[in-house]
């Protein structure tokens, strides 16, 4: 991540979830895993931190969540308890691997999954602090071998920096993917998914409906432009990334928009969101496809040539926002 001391806080954690989304969706794609899932679970893995951490262990306690010592001293590590729970009960997710990649983001863990160890990794590769990772380029060359390998590099590499304390998933981890140490299966108790609505205090407290309405929203943008896309012969995955991203700049407000634009020095004739969503795609994320580029940098304009991706995300967006949507009636 660049310093970008234009952008609200509440974005910059958009912009990290969307880009350990995509991420995800990558490394999925390159290890034959369920890339639309993958992009869903690492969209959603850091729900958690809507609570503020001084928070983390009176809330996670007060839904019946347990835990351990080391997150009662360390709350930042709860977030990963408490995305779990909010997936489960706000997005109504009760797929295990992505409930389980949601859990093990912060720590991976032994006899991990494949979705497990993509979202985990993708976290690390799109880090939320200033600067290039020190292990980047290590990890991505890791990868080049397998995903076990990657897993291997990044929990060497953070084994020997400076861990304040150690989470019991994480010594299990650097134990089997380091050491290659064989470990009995972890207690189910810490698998098992929490039944009951979530408290309206909660939500309201932690703005949980304004967080799940926005990537309900991306989810279903990009579901619609992919069935659009296969039936007007557009590269489907490029259509599912793309029309996900375009709303990676929903939290800025109108207002906030001409300081980014003269900071950035973006050209304030045409529409400005579209342009800075075109450029952090790029810059941010590494996107090269100079079609995704320019799709992001034209919407929502709607081009007459329907087997185009832009006519694809600019529809399906349009769509997604009708009650009755005939994309899918087609
Ligand atoms: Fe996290
Ligand atoms: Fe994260």
């Amino acid at each position: 991540m660049k310093w970008r001391g234009y952008l609200t806080p509440v974005t910059e954690n958009y912009l990290h979830a969307y880009g350990v989304g995509y991420i995800s969706y990558v490394l999925a794609r390159k290890f034959h895993v369920d890339s639309v899932k993958a992009f869903v679970t690492g969209t959603l893995h850091d729900l958690g931190g809507a609570v503020p951490a001084d928070e983390r262990v009176t809330v996670a306690e007060s839904i019946g969540i347990s835990l351990n010592d080391e997150e009662r001293e360390v709350p930042l590590l709860v977030h990963a308890k408490l995305g779990k729970y909010f997936a489960q009960i706000l997005f109504d997710i009760t797929d295990e691997d992505m409930l389980n990649a949601i859990l093990f983001h912060t720590t991976c863990i032994d006899r991990a999954s494949d979705l497990v160890k993509i979202v985990f990794l993708a976290d690390k590769i799109r880090w939320d602090r200033n600067g290039t990772p020190p292990y980047l380029n290590g990890l991505l060359a890791a990868l080049e071998i397998s995903l076990d390998d990657g897993c291997s590099y990044f929990l060497k590499w953070l084994w020997n920096s400076d861990l304040y304390i150690v989470h019991p998933y994480l010594s299990r981890s650097y134990g089997a993917y380091v050491r290659q140490q064989q470990y009995n299966p972890i207690s189910l108790q810490d698998f098992s998914v929490l039944q009951g609505n979530l408290n309206e205090n909660l939500v309201e407290k932690y703005y949980l409906h304004d967080i799940y309405q926005e990537f309900h929203r991306t989810f279903y943008h990009a579901h619609l432009a992919s069935v659009l896309a296969s039936k007007h012969s557009v590269n489907t995955e490029e259509a599912y990334v793309t029309s996900a991203l375009v709303n990676m700049t929903n939290t800025i407000k109108d207002d906030e928009l001409e300081t980014i634009a003269s900071v950035l020095n973006l050209n304030v004739q045409v529409p400005i969101r579209p342009q800075l969503t075109s450029i952090l795609a790029r810059d941010e994320y590494g996107i090269t496809s100079l079609e995704m580029l320019k799709t992001l940098k034209s919407f929502p304009q709607i081009p007459s040539n329907h087997n185009s991706l832009l006519w694809v995300v600019a529809m399906s967006w349009i769509c997604q926002k009708s009650i009755k949507c005939e994309v899918e009636d087609e």
